[in-house]
């Protein structure tokens, strides 16, 4: 049975690993190591909790004593790195801390996995990394990365130091690079839940620009499918694309969800443009589906309808994320836009 560390486990993603991983029998042992930053939240694992396989430690993956202690005592199989300052728009304001934790946690993680022999390491990484991509082209693993903002920087940063941990101590590392992800539990700081949120409140609907650059949406699920996917049939050394194969203008995505709430399309308004706004991204997932049979099964109505009906039963959950730091963050960045 397998023993895993996962880093970043209170936050969008890395809890729908742990809730997916544990639900489904998949770990002896999974311990989730989590800062708790503004978007580390344990209601996201109130699902686990009580679990006696499940262990909650909290600190920072700079920490490289607590990071060595730990993997040096549980040993774990698998060490799965999600954690990361994870937002464009907060590093534009406030790349500070996205280089500490990206880049200097990165490093520290993949470290502590050389000293102490870790038979396999996911960095769990981002299609930013390969910059706006002009049509009809799409991404494969060997494109190269241009990345425009703080956040993909330090992430194609953290992919470079996490390969060369492969290519120098044949660390057994593998890099998943994803397109953008929703669903259920994600901070209201991302385009579908921010949007899902206001316009439940009736509030208007910030648009960045002309509101036509598009991304490729996977759902949370099928990301964490292919993360396992990876780990089990993924080659060490590698880089795997982890793409929705659903590629939507910003405008068309909000209007979608729109017609879902039965709101008026009146809500949308356009605001200043993102700087270094990408226009596009575009990836091809075909060596992960080759390699390990995945393939992304949510379509992406189907997703956003449960999405939508997840924000609207959670109410509660959606108060008190947005209570405290969120305001101030909002104001930030939207006020005077
Ligand atoms: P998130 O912002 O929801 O969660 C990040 C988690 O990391 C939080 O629980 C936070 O407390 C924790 N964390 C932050 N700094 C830490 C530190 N120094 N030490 C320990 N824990 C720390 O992020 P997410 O959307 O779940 O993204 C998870 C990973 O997936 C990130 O590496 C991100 O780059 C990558 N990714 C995200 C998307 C997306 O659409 N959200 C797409 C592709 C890749
Ligand atoms: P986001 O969810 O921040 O993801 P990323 O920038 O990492 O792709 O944004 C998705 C798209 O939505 C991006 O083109 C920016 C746009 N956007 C808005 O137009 N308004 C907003 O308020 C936000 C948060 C994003």
């Amino acid at each position: 049975m397998t023993k895993l560390l996962v880093t970043g486990g209170a936050g969008f993603i890395g809890s729908a690993f742990v809730r997916l991983v544990l639900g489904s029998g998949g770990a002896s042992q999974l311990v989730n190591l989590d800062k708790l930053t503004y978007a580390g939240n344990l209601e996201n694992l109130l699902p686990v909790d009580a679990d006696p396989r499940y262990r909650f430690v909290h600190g920072d993956i700079c920490d490289a004593k607590l990071v060595n202690n730990l993997v040096a005592d549980l040993k774990p199989d698998v060490i799965v790195h999600f954690a990361a300052e994870s937002h464009v728009d907060r590093s534009i304001l406030s790349p500070a801390p996205v280089f500490e934790t990206n880049l200097r946690g990165t490093f520290t993680l993949l470290e502590a996995a050389r000293l102490n022999n870790t038979p396999r390491f996911l960095h769990v990484s981002t299609d930013e990394v390969y910059g706006s991509i002009d049509a009809p082209h799409e991404a494969d693993e060997h494109y190269p990365l241009r990345a425009s903002s703080p956040y993909s920087a330090s992430k194609a940063g953290s992919d470079l130091l996490a390969l060369s941990y492969f290519v120098t101590y044949k660390l057994p590392v593998t890099v998943t690079r994803a397109s953008n992800n929703y669903g259920p539990y994600q901070f209201p700081e991302k385009l579908i839940p921010l949007m899902i949120s206001n316009a439940i409140a009736d509030q208007p609907l910030p648009i960045y620009g002309d509101g036509m650059q598009v991304r490729d949406w996977l759902y949370v699920d099928d990301h964490c499918r292919a993360i396992l996917a990876a780990i089990e049939h993924g080659r060490p050394g590698e880089v795997y694309n982890i793409g929705g194969s659903r590629s939507l203008a910003n405008v068309e995505v909000v209007k979608m969800m729109l017609a879902l709430l039965g709101k008026p399309e009146s809500l949308m308004v356009t605001v200043k443009d993102r700087p270094g706004h990408d226009r596009r991204y575009a990836l091809s997932s075909e060596k992960l589906m080759r390699e390990t049979g995945w393939k992304a099964e949510m379509p992406f109505e189907q997703g956003l309808r449960a999405t939508i009906d997840w924000y609207r039963a959670k109410s509660d959950w959606m108060a008190r994320v947005k209570s405290g730091e969120y305001q101030s963050y909002y104001e930030k960045n939207y006020a005077g836009r």
